[in-house]
């Protein structure tokens, strides 16, 4: 680990974990991950923003010491979770002398999570500020992005922001700052879909909150740093609206291809009709992948073989997790075959979707009994239509833009 300067006075430690898997033994991670930390040096005082994932903990110190950090005065910590706090413990025994600050919630899952001392915290509030002398930290609750306790610090005379989760990419790069916008576009929508999206209308309001500040960069604590805040922030009011694309998702598993078949005519159909479609073949597949197409996404439609009296487990999954991922899909229905009782498939996944349930126009259903016959395809084109007129407002402001 090394610390790079940002501008004078500001160094960025990352911590690089570039073969991680999974992230809390959740959420698959493409491209690994970085634990970012920040180092900020005032003409008074010198503080730390954010520390670094436990097992990193002693290259991290020996990278502070190499940066020439003798003294340190304050941690902020934005967030408790230990992505980002678990080397605070370490760091206050190396720094006797400093103090962590944070808001009162974080604060308080810290001390459960770590035993730190009460006295070693220094609490903030809404816009208080801290003073390095001739630079100055302002901070603004923010919370679920991604814990009830995550905040913002925002250095006010280098018009820089320091956001932990938000903003951030699980990106393992030697790249400092956001320079390969595609790149780091791919990831930060993936991360955004795993990490953010059920906290959208929670965005909202931070994104509002934010627009009043005159923000020159963005140092999240994960992935490269955006030199150019407005790529970030522009995606976000997008992905946080509830403006959807003429998108459909197509999740399915097909155990004799007579689902298999349905969906291939569907997505047929769909294209002909003029809708961007995506299928995601279930078995063995990367959730984060359906996760990130679910983000612009106008429409579902889940697809799956009757299973032990209800859908194959791998669509019960993937609908538990558009469920509690909360995406802006206005549109959903469920086509798949059946032995026998086939009526278990679609009442389980729209149960499994209660929550979508206010903003979600459910299509009938199409099952078919055994392998799907002239009737249930005529049936898909009749959903099909469906799906296409209920789309035509999204497809005519697409041609629009
Ligand atoms: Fe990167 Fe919520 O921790």
């Amino acid at each position: 680990m090394i610390a790079r300067q940002i501008v004078p006075g500001i160094d960025s430690l990352v911590a690089l974990d570039w073969d991680r898997k999974l992230f809390d033994e959740l959420v698959p991670l493409h491209d690994g991950t970085t634990y970012n930390s920040y180092i900020v040096r005032g003409s008074e005082k010198t503080a730390l923003v954010e520390t670094v994932y436990p097992p990193f903990t002693a290259d991290y110190l020996k990278a502070l010491r190499q940066a020439g950090l003798t003294r340190l005065d304050y941690v902020i910590a934005n967030h408790a979770e230990q992505d980002h706090s678990g080397s605070i413990p370490a760091v206050l025994a190396a720094y006797p002398e400093a103090r962590v600050v944070t808001n009162a919630r974080c604060r308080d899952l810290l001390i459960d999570a770590m035993g730190i001392a009460a006295d070693r915290f220094i609490t903030v509030k809404e816009g208080d500020t801290l003073s390095l002398g001739n630079r100055t930290f302002q901070f603004y609750l923010t919370p679920w992005v991604h814990w009830p306790d995550t905040m913002v610090s925002y250095l006010v005379e280098d018009k820089m922001l320091f956001t932990c989760d938000f903003f951030g990419s699980h990106l393992a790069s030697s790249d400092l700052l956001a320079a390969d916008e595609a790149r780091v576009y791919t990831a930060a929508k993936r991360y955004y879909a795993e990490i953010m999206m059920p906290f959208r209308m929670h965005i909202r309001k931070h994104l509002d909150k934010l627009s009043k500040l005159d923000i020159a960069f963005i140092a999240p604590g994960h992935g490269p740093a955006y030199p150019r805040p407005a790529f970030i922030l522009d995606l976000y009011a997008r992905w946080a609206s509830d403006e959807a694309a003429p998108e459909v998702i197509v999740p399915y598993v097909s155990m004799y291809e007579n689902t298999t078949h349905m969906v291939n005519h569907l997505v047929d159909r769909l294209m002909e009709g003029g809708l961007s479609v995506r299928p995601f073949d279930l078995v063995g597949a990367d959730t984060g992948q359906v996760a990130a197409a679910l983000v612009d996404a106008s429409t579902v439609v889940f697809a799956s073989p009757a299973v032990l009296a209800g859908p194959h487990p791998d669509v019960v999954a993937a609908a538990y997790l558009t469920n509690a991922l909360k995406p802006k899909v206005k549109f959903a229905a469920v086509i798949g075959s059946y032995g026998w009782g086939g009526n278990v498939v679609s009442n389980r996944i729209a149960e499994m979707l209660s929550g979508l349930k206010n903003q979600v126009t459910f299509f009938d259903p199409v099952l078919t009994k055994g392998k799907p016959n002239e009737d249930d395809f005529k049936a898909i084109d009749r959903l099909v239509d469906e799906i296409v007129t209920a789309n035509q407002p999204m497809l005519a402001t697409a041609a629009a833009d």
